[in-house]
C-alpha cells in the first residue's frame, strides 16, 4: 500500500490524474485482436508439428517478438506494483489502474495469438516463457509512488519505441500493423504519466527533479529479469531495435525535453546535484551510443568487404 506521503502526493494529484484519465479515455481507439490475426494461415499442431522453418520471422526479430511478448506476458505483476503505488481511493487513481491493466491484457493477446497462427516462435517455448517469466515476478524494489510515476513515463516511452521498431524491422506487414497498434496504446499511457510529472513538478520540483533523476541513471526494462535477457538485449541492440542510441534520443531526452528537467528553478541542493548527475550521466551514455554506432559501422563495412 502507499506510504502515508505517497498517499498525500496521490490525493494532492487527483484532480490532474482525473483530467488525464478522461482525456485518455476520449482519446483511446477500441481495438480487437482478432481483426489483426490472419487466422486463414493456421493449422492444428496435433496434424503438422511446429518446426523452426515455419516461421515468418528470421533470427533478431524472432528475439525481438519474444522478449515483448515476454514482457507483456508479466501483467500481473504490473498489475500489482501499479496498484500498489497508485490504488489509491475510489476515483480517477484507481480508475486508472484498472484501464490501464485491461488494455494492457490485450498487448499479449495479439502478440500471442499472432506467433501461434503464424508459427513464427516455438508455441511450447513461448508457454514455458510465459511461466518462467509469471513465476519469476517483477518488483519494482524500494520505489515510492512518485520514482515509480517516473519509471512508467519512461517505460511506457521505451516499450512504445521496442514494439514500433520491432515491427518495422520484422519486414512483415501483419506483425508491423499489431505492433504499430500496440505502440499506439503505449504512447497514450506514456503522456498519462509525462504530464503526471509536469504537475508533480509544479507541486514538488524538488521531489520530482530527484525522481526522475534516479530513474535517468537506474533505468531497466522491465523484462531484464527474464532469463537470457543480456544476450537478448545486447542482439536486439546490434540490430538498431533498441539501442543507447534510441535510448538517449528517443526516450530519455524527449521526456526531459518535455518536462524542462534542466530548466526548473528552485530546487533545494539534494536535487541540483542530482541535476548534475543525470547532466553527467548522458554525456557518458551519449558517449558510449558513439562507441558503439563506431563498432556496428565498422562490423556492417567488413561485412560488405567479405560479400
Ligand atoms: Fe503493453
Ligand atoms: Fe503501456
Amino acid at each position: 500500500m502507499p506510504t502515508t506521503a505517497d498517499r498525500q502526493l496521490l490525493a494532492e494529484l487527483e484532480p490532474v490524474a482525473a483530467e488525464l484519465l478522461n482525456r485518455h479515455e476520449n482519446a483511446a481507439k477500441e481495438w480487437f485482436p482478432h481483426d489483426y490475426i490472419p487466422y486463414s494461415l493456421g493449422r492444428d499442431y496435433d496434424k503438422e508439428p511446429w518446426s523452426p522453418d515455419q516461421s515468418r520471422l528470421t533470427g533478431v526479430a524472432q528475439i525481438a517478438f519474444e522478449v515483448n511478448l515476454l514482457t507483456e506476458d508479466n501483467l500481473p505483476s504490473y498489475h500489482r506494483e501499479i496498484h500498489e503505488m497508485f490504488g489509491h481511493g475510489d476515483g480517477a487513481w484507481i480508475n486508472w489502474v484498472h484501464r490501464w491493466t485491461a488494455e494492457e491484457g490485450r498487448h499479449s493477446i495479439v502478440l500471442r495469438d499472432y506467433l501461434v497462427v503464424t508459427r513464427s516462435l516455438d508455441p511450447v517455448q513461448l508457454e514455458r516463457g510465459r511461466m518462467q517469466q509469471v513465476m519469476t515476478g517483477y518488483d519494482r524494489g524500494d520505489k515510492d509512488t512518485l520514482r515509480g510515476m517516473a519509471y512508467v513515463a519512461f517505460q511506457e516511452l521505451a516499450t512504445r519505441i521496442s514494439h514500433r521498431n520491432t515491427g518495422r524491422f520484422s519486414e512483415d506487414a501483419v506483425a508491423d500493423r499489431i505492433m504499430a497498434r500496440i505502440a499506439a496504446d503505449e504512447n497514450l499511457h506514456m503522456i498519462f504519466y509525462r504530464d503526471m510529472l509536469t504537475a508533480a513538478l509544479r507541486t514538488d520540483p524538488s521531489a520530482a527533479v530527484k525522481a526522475i533523476g534516479a530513474e535517468v541513471i537506474g533505468f531497466e526494462m522491465p523484462g531484464a529479469g527474464m532469463a537470457d535477457f543480456r544476450t537478448k538485449a545486447v542482439q536486439i541492440a546490434k540490430a538498431g531495435i533498441y539501442d543507447l542510441r534510441v535510448h538517449h534520443d528517443e526516450v530519455i531526452w524527449p521526456l526531459l525535453r518535455h518536462w524542462d528537467f534542466f530548466g526548473v528553478e528552485g530546487l533545494d541542493d539534494e536535487a541540483e546535484q542530482m541535476r548534475q548527475q543525470v547532466s553527467e550521466f548522458l554525456t557518458a551514455l551519449d558517449d558510449m551510443a558513439v562507441t558503439y554506432e563506431r563498432k556496428r559501422a565498422a562490423r556492417r563495412a567488413r561485412a560488405l568487404a567479405n560479400a
